[in-house]
């Protein structure tokens, strides 16, 4: 029997869709060794503007196209890499390609967090393939452990240091006692965050990523919007320092946990033990502890991001796509078979850890500790760290035990009114993993 001769198009060449181009060609031989069949990058479609980009002038000639048309008519590709980002025109062409009934493969987080399931329904209508590897975690193989690997847990919980950016810079903060600004300005001379960072800063890249690994995990569509997030921006270097006294560190979390019929998922600064397996993931690498019940806790550490780690992701799902093409099975991915009820954050009960800057005088942290009290939040320790003499001011430290976001919601509220209370300065949720 002869074997189909599997044909590449490519969609991009940035800085990762470069890379992928870079693999495809390299080590074309021994990718088709992998994948028992000829593999050829046939393709590429880009922008007129990256037609003079060193990578472009040093590809084979041909190769290249700026026409949508000759590139999704090509009836001989049968597999489609979507490497351009961001939800348009990316979303309209990988529907376009399963439509045509080509197997796509993408590293596109924002779309596949956003629209996976519609485009899982067109790709099971066409008999073809959606592969994702590269959305989540870049090198660190997660979809494909939470999709097949794993499939015999009931997976509980989900802990997660998953964007690289934010883990540089609170690294930053926690090492060299330097403050967010500085932090984030080393982050963006080091090309990790980039010139608008926001995406990263507020937690919304962790919330598409967390909302895919829900989904697989729990299989349950759990959408971006049902990811309650917070930023780092608010985060002190005196926190880490405060943080690291009373045995913790620092991270932003992206955290899941199903429990009967409802999940919570949310990504916002937590303190962890600093023996905790996630504290001690630094700079730019991401972590992923995820437990089942039968695995029990299984911990993957690597590369997140970067165009390197991200083509590992990307070329081995179009291996994956070449032996199902190879074999006539499309990629049996399934819908998604219970339909769980999202907790709001307020409805989750953690332990706190709160800043605040009091009136240093006799009988405050009484009165602090009755408004706490009324809103039936338990106090844990308190610590008197700073006094400034001169303004009679004195910061205070607080862990609690556990307690209702709502609760806590409130009671801030009414701390916030009283007079001793000169500002409360922050609120971080504590996570025991
Ligand atoms: N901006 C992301 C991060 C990389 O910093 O982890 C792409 O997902």
């Amino acid at each position: 029997m002869s074997k189909e001769h599997i044909k590449v198009g490519l969609l991009g060449l940035g800085v990762i869709g470069s890379q992928v181009a870079k693999v495809l060609i390299d080590k074309e031989k021994e990718l088709c060794r992998q994948a028992g069949t000829p593999i050829t990058l046939h393709k590429i479609k880009v922008l007129p503007a990256d037609l003079d980009k060193p990578m472009a002038r040093a590809l084979p000639p041909g190769l290249l196209t700026i026409d949508n048309d000759s590139f999704f008519e090509d009836s001989s590709i049968n597999i489609i890499i979507e490497l351009i980002g961001g939800e348009e025109p990316a979303y309209s062409y990988i529907q376009q390609a399963l439509e045509k009934g080509k197997h796509v493969v993408t590293a596109n987080k924002e779309v596949i967090a956003k629209h996976g399931p519609e485009l899982i329904e067109v790709a099971q209508r066409r008999g073809t393939g959606l592969y994702y590897e590269a959305s989540v975690g870049g090198g660190i193989p997660l979809v494909a452990v939470l999709e097949h690997e794993l499939k015999a847990n009931y997976i509980k919980s989900i802990h997660a240091v998953i964007n690289g950016t934010t883990n540089y810079i609170l690294t930053r903060m926690s090492k060299d006692g330097i403050d967010f600004d500085s932090a984030l300005k080393q982050a963006q001379e080091l090309g990790y965050a980039e010139a608008n960072p926001a995406n990263d800063i507020e937690g919304i890249d962790a919330a598409y990523k967390l909302a895919i690994m829900s989904t697989l995990a729990f299989q349950s569509y759990v959408r971006p919007g049902d990811v309650y997030h917070e930023g780092i921006s608010r985060l002190e270097a005196r926190d880490f320092k405060y943080a690291r006294e009373l045995g913790y560190a620092l991270k932003l979390l992206a955290i899941a946990r199903q429990c009967d019929s409802t999940i919570e998922a949310r990504v916002h600064p937590a303190l962890i033990k600093d023996d905790a397996p996630l504290a001690s993931i630094n700079g730019v690498f991401n972590a992923i502890s995820i437990e089942g019940d039968l695995v029990g806790r299984v911990i993957m550490s690597g590369k997140g991001a970067g165009p390197l780690p991200t083509s590992s992701a990307v070329i081995a799902d179009v291996l994956r796509a070449a032996r199902n093409i190879e074999s006539g099975t499309a990629c049996r991915i399934e819908l998604f078979n219970t339909c769980k009820t999202i907790q709001k954050i307020n409805e989750i009960t953690t332990r706190y850890y709160m800043r605040l800057t009091i009136l240093d005088s006799s009988g405050v942290l009484a009165s602090i500790a009755r408004v706490l009290g009324e809103h039936s939040i338990s106090i844990s320790s308190v610590i008197q760290k700073e006094t400034d003499t001169l303004s009679r001011t004195a910061e205070i430290v607080i862990m609690t035990h556990p307690a209702l976001g709502y609760s806590v919601a409130s009671a801030l509220n009414d701390l916030g009114r009283l007079e001793v209370v000169k500002e409360v300065n922050n609120v971080i949720r504590v996570e025991e993993q």
